[in-house]
């Protein structure tokens, strides 16, 4: 069996697989969007809204006694898992974790490593959108996803990962 030109093909594929994710190729387009309430999620009309469930039962699981700033987060695979996080804060505050770096990073460590959409939920009137940290790690590992802001009750914005990092620092200028 030839390992070398298997490996090198696997590899080609991955890259092309990350360029297109990159460019928003691969994405689903956005036409016909509209703001969706939960009741409607729970019912499964709206499998965006599914995802925003997970992330509001996620933010159940925060860890965020020092803010009192509870976040939830739920990351879609292209198989269509979901995984989930919540912030997780301690003592020394710095080392606190953001929920969608805590989804991000339980994902690629179980082996997903292709992403759709992600949803972020917090009991905010306005829009609760990744810090800059999450932004950098979310472009670096999912591309140019769709990002999904909710509280508590409804979607509040629906946007592009590259709206919210439009000049992003990343691999392809280490080339
Ligand atoms: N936080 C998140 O988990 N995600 C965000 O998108 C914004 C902020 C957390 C970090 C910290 O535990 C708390 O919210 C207040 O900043």
């Amino acid at each position: 069996m030839d390992h070398g030109h298997s490996e090198k093909e696997r590899r080609s594929a991955e890259e092309r697989r990350a360029a297109e994710r990159r460019s928003g190729k691969d994405r689903r387009d956005e036409a016909g969007w509209k703001p969706v309430v939960l009741e409607s999620a729970a019912a499964g009309t709206y499998d965006d809204a599914a995802l925003v469930v997970a992330a509001v039962d996620a933010r159940l699981r925060a860890r965020a006694r020092f803010s009192g700033f509870k976040v939830g987060a739920a990351l879609e695979t292209a198989a269509g898992d979901v995984v989930t996080g919540c912030n997780i804060e301690n003592a020394t505050y710095g080392l606190t974790m953001c929920a969608e770096r805590v989804a991000l990073y339980k994902a690629l460590s179980e082996g997903r490593d292709v992403f759709t959409r992600v949803a972020v939920v917090a009991d905010t009137d306005d829009p609760t959108p990744p810090c800059g940290s999450c932004r950098q790690l979310l472009w670096e590992y999912c591309g140019d996803i769709e990002v999904i802001l909710a509280n508590l009750s409804e979607v509040k914005k629906r946007l592009r990962l590259s709206q919210l990092l439009p000049l992003p620092f990343d691999a392809r200028l280490l080339e």
